[in-house]
């Protein structure tokens, strides 16, 4: 469910017309709903609370929507911040996330930005691999403190929408083996700046299935017995995300209450704290991406083409996963669909958003909405062909802030320097 809906024949987001925002703001643009981004967040813990899952962490995968006032929103609920860089860190501690739940992810952890987690009061630090441990070890002891760490399994199962978000399987660069956790968590328990406190796993994105993350829990599961079994102790179990959100081409992805109902058969007995790592199932479809129709371009040989304002540097999705995003008019015409390629002004054939696409009429000028875009949208833009990085607009019933302004082109431009010989 989302807060897009149609209001006397236009678009909105909740209680403010697109149309508006996009006169105000221009196009292209980002809006997100509140609302939305609050119910996502309230339904699955909710969900997962009515199992009885103890005191859940849910630590919203920062990646998904940096945004800082999209993190504020989710942090004035409760939520954690699942982080993978210094900069995600930064954002989720401006948004008010406390320190204590945010989890540190990602195999690429620099020495300096596991010192800057640990010196910030990160609540855990998921731990990617042997090399990483020592390290992580190391800079604790260098500090004088113990880094809090979870070991991340990669179960070895297939899961996710797509090769390129397929993380759970042992040709993936993500985690170990559960042979390999079980040492290292050992040896963990013996190192001056560890204390291990649980385990992790992530299989993967836009999974639509419960079916492998069943079959992934319950190897989690064991794990946990099993080194408890050694008498070491376990207190989390971190599941990650992957729940996939609804981009209307899809399966519908399993709602949160047959997903939580689906942990808490897998879990049954079992006294731990749990962790949670959502993304795109918050913020997915609490976005939308508004551009406006350039030209209809018809060639001789049939092709139609929809030229918009905006491209792939704004939504990288269809170009780099062949993501299917539904595409609506903000302000819906009479007359007789026709099938176009959408695309945008930049200079590759990559910028294609989709190809033969049946939409409603649509005329030069007019907006549309790409929906389901509020997860791995903006997050994604860059400044390809020198546009200017996209804006984005917050709404909360009848009101809308920018979020993040349009830059202009003098604070494009200020940001590079001659080098001296030029
Ligand atoms: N936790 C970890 C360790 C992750 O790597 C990810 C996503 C998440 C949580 C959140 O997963 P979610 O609940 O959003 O599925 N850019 C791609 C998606 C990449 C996902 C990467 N990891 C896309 O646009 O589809």
């Amino acid at each position: 469910m989302n807060h897009f809906e149609l209001q006397g024949g236009e678009l909105y987001c909740e209680d403010v017309p697109l149309a508006k925002i996009a006169e105000a703001v221009g196009t292209p643009v980002y809006v997100y709903s509140s609302a939305t981004l609050e119910r996502h967040f309230t339904v699955l813990r909710d969900a997962l609370v009515a199992e009885g899952l103890r005191a859940p962490l849910i630590a919203y995968a920062v990646k998904a929507n940096s945004n800082v006032a999209v993190l504020a929103t989710l942090a004035a609920l409760g939520a954690g911040a699942d982080v993978v860089s210094e900069g995600e860190i930064r954002r989720a501690l401006k948004a008010g996330v406390p320190p204590g739940r945010i989890v540190f992810s990602g195999v690429g952890k620099t020495a300096g930005e596991i010192a800057f987690a640990l010196q910030s009061g990160v609540g855990e630090i998921n731990v990617e691999s042997e090399p990483e441990l020592n390290l992580i070890n190391k800079v604790g002891q260098e500090l004088g403190l113990r880094a809090t760490v979870a070991i991340r399994v990669n179960p070895d199962v297939e899961a996710g929408g797509h090769a390129k978000i397929s993380t759970g399987k042992a040709d993936n660069k993500f985690g170990v083996s559960f042979g390999e956790a079980e040492r290292l968590y050992a040896n963990a328990a013996n190192m001056a700046g560890l204390r291990p406190v649980g385990v992790t796993c992530h299989i993967g994105s836009q999974i639509t299935d419960l079916a492998p993350m069943a079959a992934a829990f319950a190897k989690m599961r064991g794990l946990v017995e099993r080194l408890r079994a050694e008498g070491l102790p376990v207190e989390r179990l971190d599941l990650g995300g992957g729940l996939g959100a609804p981009y209307f081409n899809t399966p519908e992805p399993p709602a949160p209450d047959a997903y939580a109902a689906m942990i808490a058969q897998t879990m049954r007995g079992l006294d731990i704290q749990f962790a949670f790592e959502p993304g795109r199932m918050v913020a997915a479809n609490a976005g939308v991406l508004v551009a406006r129709v350039l030209h209809i371009h018809e060639r001789p040989e049939g092709r139609r083409f929809l030229v918009l304002d905006a491209a792939m540097n704004d939504l990288l999705r269809p170009a780099m996963y062949d993501a299917y995003h539904d595409i609506r008019p903000v302000k819906p015409r009479d007359g007789e669909p026709a099938a176009y390629d959408v695309v945008g002004p930049i200079c590759e054939t990559g910028d294609t958003f989709t190809r033969d696409r049946t939409l409603p009429p649509l005329e030069p000028g007019d907006l549309v909405a790409f929906m389901t875009a509020g997860a791995y949208g903006a997050a994604m833009a860059s400044e390809y062909n020198s546009r200017l990085l996209v804006p984005e607009v917050l709404v909360k019933g009848a009101e809308y802030a920018v979020v993040r302004p349009r830059p202009t082109y003098e604070d494009m431009l200020a940001r590079e320097r001659p080098a001296p010989w030029l």
